[in-house]
């Protein structure tokens, strides 16, 4: 089984280019469904999950293809308006698909996604959402069968500022819209990177980025060439680095703007931060301090996907530090392994109490999900001695080989077994 094996208690020092967004990536990669012309999609990063969005694609009959950092997606062939439930089981945002497969072939059929264990992920918003757009739903068992019988049109009010479902709608819309107005939207980056994608295919959409997204009709979609914007959550955690080791590190093509909180929390722990011409530098001298509270929101609060790296900086904080996390109700499964490493972390419901040591000892965990694996990997990059990390596949979903990144930083960590 493959494992990281870390020998911690190195600085972090050099720069490193982040890679390119997972969570632009995938509803990115849906969209290349809209038109029956190629697109090209630059800066996507090599990870688990984009080569489950690439199967998804194949499966439905698409061509496509990952080199070199670049996914050519041609969807002229589509055969299927099905994804299996295997592969929807990869991860949750083969649920993304379902607007995009409605938009092209009029019907779709998947089923409940997967994904990392965070707790309940119901799908409750995006199925209202489309029924609200009349958009005909059945389901059975775990079987979602969906009918979009002509172009959809009208207002939609989402209860919760949902990531997915919005960017469900989005590519629906886009497909197949005669003009729809989406209130309360999400307003992550990714959902204005979404909107920049579908608008070079020659979709009409703007508003992303605030609460209320028009989506106007538009003529037929085509294929394009786009570059998929930084991952703000892998910058963050390499930024994480340099504050839990010390050290100082110069993270190129990181966007400050997108990363606005996390790099303030960190300059509350104590750290320098400096953002200059494509590039966002994070030095640390001494211990960090602790943070009295911090609370996930959605964009542009403290990012829940940050939670557990912010979590893994304050175990060694000097002083008492609370994060309570408001999205997810099972986000502090990585406690558990900090706890191995001596960090002395309490969670009670949605608040976690984290008491700062003075150091971490390595010992073997295990990753319990993504965000929460990386947060592992940070507590064993700061702990005297050697730390081994399984579930590595966790990791691998979301970062592009995480293990080079920190070794071009001067870690000493190595990747064992496949
Ligand atoms: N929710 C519902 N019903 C729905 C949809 C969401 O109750 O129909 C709840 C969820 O259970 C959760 C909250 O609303 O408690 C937020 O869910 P949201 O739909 O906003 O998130 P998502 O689309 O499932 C995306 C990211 C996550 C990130 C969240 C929140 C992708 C592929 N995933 O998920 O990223 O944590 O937004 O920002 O974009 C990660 O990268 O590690 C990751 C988990």
């Amino acid at each position: 089984m493959c494992k990281l094996i870390i020998n911690g208690g190195r600085r972090l020092c050099g720069e490193i280019p982040v890679q390119g967004s997972k969570n632009a990536a995938l509803p990115i990669l849906a969209a290349a469904l809209l038109t029956d012309e190629e697109c090209i999609i630059h800066n996507c990063p090599d990870i688990t999950d984009v080569a489950a969005a690439i199967e998804i694609l194949r499966q439905l009959g698409a061509e496509a293809e990952l080199e070199a950092n670049t996914v050519i997606v041609c969807a002229r062939n589509i055969c299927s308006d099905k994804i299996p439930k295997s592969l929807m089981g990869k991860m949750r945002s083969s649920v993304m698909f379902l607007g995009a497969i409605l938009a092209r072939c009029g019907t779709a059929s998947v089923y409940s996604p997967g994904g990392c264990n965070l707790g309940d992920r119901p799908i409750d918003i995006h199925l209202r959402s489309l029924r609200k757009l009349g958009v005909r739903i059945v389901r059975s068992g775990d079987g979602i069968v969906c009918c979009a019988d002509e172009p959809v049109s009208g207002d939609v009010t989402m209860l919760y500022p949902s990531v997915g479902a919005t960017e469900n709608i989005m590519l629906l819309c886009a497909g197949c819209g005669r003009g729809v107005r989406v209130y309360n939207a999400a307003r992550e980056p990714e959902i204005v990177d979404l909107q920049n994608f579908l608008n070079f295919m020659g979709a009409d959409i703007c508003g992303a980025g605030t609460e209320l997204i028009r989506i106007n009709p538009s003529g037929n979609m085509h294929g394009c060439e786009y570059t998929i914007m930084p991952d703000r959550v892998a910058a963050a955690t390499y930024a994480c680095g340099a504050a839990i080791c010390g050290g100082r590190v110069r993270l190129l093509g990181a966007e400050a703007e997108h990363m606005r909180i996390m790099l303030a929390a960190l300059e509350s722990a104590g750290c320098d931060v400096l953002k200059d011409e494509g590039a966002v530098t994070v030095a640390m001298e001494g211990r960090p301090r602790a943070i009295e509270m911090i609370k996930t929101l959605p964009y542009p609060g403290f990012p829940t996907d940050m939670q557990p790296l912010l979590g893994a900086v304050l175990t060694v904080a000097d002083g008492d530090s609370e994060i309570r996390e408001t999205i997810f109700s099972r986000r502090f499964g990585y406690t558990c392994g900090l706890a191995a490493l001596g960090a002395d972390m309490r969670a009670d419901g949605c608040s976690l109490k984290i008491r700062g040591r003075q150091t971490l000892t390595g010992a073997d965990v295990t990753a319990p999900d993504l965000r929460g694996g990386a947060a592992l990997a940070l507590g064993g990059l700061a702990a005297h001695g050697i730390t081994r990390i399984g579930g590595v596949c966790h990791i691998d979903r979301g970062y592009e080989r995480i293990e080079e990144s920190f070794a071009a930083l001067g870690a000493d960590i190595m990747r064992c077994g496949d």
